[in-house]
């Protein structure tokens, strides 16, 4: 019998996956052969000998002591890709969000909640209309810094929409053959891709390489007005940077992202939610099952399968 220790917030799709005649699955496990989590963070102490692997229901695996477990022989895991689709279409929501007067105009309606009269709530409405215009995303360009599984599908949605799409990656040379389509152009560099783009993206993990990746420097490249997205990582950003650019008149003109913190709060060109970027029913599904199959590969067959 092998013996799986899983925490909370795993998708029943995937628990599903296990044959009850050989697992032995549950939140109770000693001496477990596997662990199965998502975004539970795991202490390099809390780890019993017996484990052989740990599989990450997500992309990211930041909430796991990779190097530790490493070196200890035990095998990692993490779903690249499974959750690319809801990512992708949270960033829509944000370009969105960046482009058009949706929450200042949502805002504004709620703001006339008290009034009884429908003809007056209409004139106001009329009158100030003009308030909450803003921008197509057509003929637009985006920036798209990461161009593993999420930034390629965000590249071929921009596309979609009748943006330019300018793309970056800092793990792979301008030549590396991308499943990309052609239309994406290939910047050298972070400074070269922030100077083209009026909306910008970020899809990279949160690595040494990549901490504060956006910075006082890099942020000297923006266009001024531009609207960052972050439903990455908050380590590859440098938050004070940020709030000082969208201060100037040549830095940033909106912050959207999935990482509220105190700085942010209370500023009418920030938009925060939570990390809600791969919270859909059918990612949790898919990650799920995935980490729950390269699991079962892993300790029945010594195979590893990562994507
Ligand atoms: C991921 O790394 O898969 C996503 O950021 C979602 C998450 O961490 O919950």
């Amino acid at each position: 019998m092998f013996k799986v220790k899983t925490y909370n917030q795993i998708s029943v799709k995937g628990l599903e996956r296990f044959p009850r005649a050989d697992y032995e699955v549950g939140s109770n496990i000693n001496h477990p052969d596997g662990i199965l989590l998502r975004s539970h963070k795991l202490h390099n102490e809390a780890l019993a000998e017996t484990v052989l692997c740990v599989a990450r229901a997500g992309a990211g695996v930041n909430n796991i002591p990779l190097e530790q477990y490493t070196q200890r022989g035990v095998v990692v895991f993490n779903t690249p890709g499974a959750n690319a689709n809801a990512v992708k279409e949270l960033v829509l929501a944000g370009l969105l969000l960046g482009s058009r007067g949706v929450l200042t105009g949502i805002e504004y309606v709620q703001s006339l909640n008290h009034l009884k009269d429908a003809a007056e709530m209409s004139k106001l409405l009329e009158a100030e209309k003009k308030r909450f215009a803003g921008n197509e995303l057509y003929g637009s360009t985006l920036g798209v810094v990461g161009l593993g599984a999420i930034g390629s599908m965000v590249a071929e949605m921009a596309l979609a929409l009748g943006m330019k799409v300018v793309g970056y990656d800092p793990a792979l040379s301008v030549d590396a053959a991308w499943r990309l389509p052609n239309r994406v152009e290939r910047m050298e560099n972070l400074h070269s891709l922030l100077s083209r783009a009026d909306y910008i993206t970020l899809h990279v993990p949160a690595l040494d390489a990549t901490k504060d990746m956006i910075n006082h420097d890099t942020l000297q490249s923006v266009k001024p007005g531009a609207r960052l997205l972050n439903f990455a990582r908050d380590a590859i950003v440098h938050t004070a940077a940020i709030v000082d650019s969208l201060e100037s008149e040549q830095g940033l003109g909106m912050y959207i992202c999935d990482f509220p913190e105190p700085r942010l709060m209370g500023r009418n060109d920030v938009v925060a939610m939570p990390h809600i970027g791969a919270s859909t029913a059918e990612a949790e599904e898919n990650c799920a099952v995935m980490a729950a199959d390269q699991l079962m590969e892993f300790i029945q067959h010594g195979n590893i399968k990562n994507s």
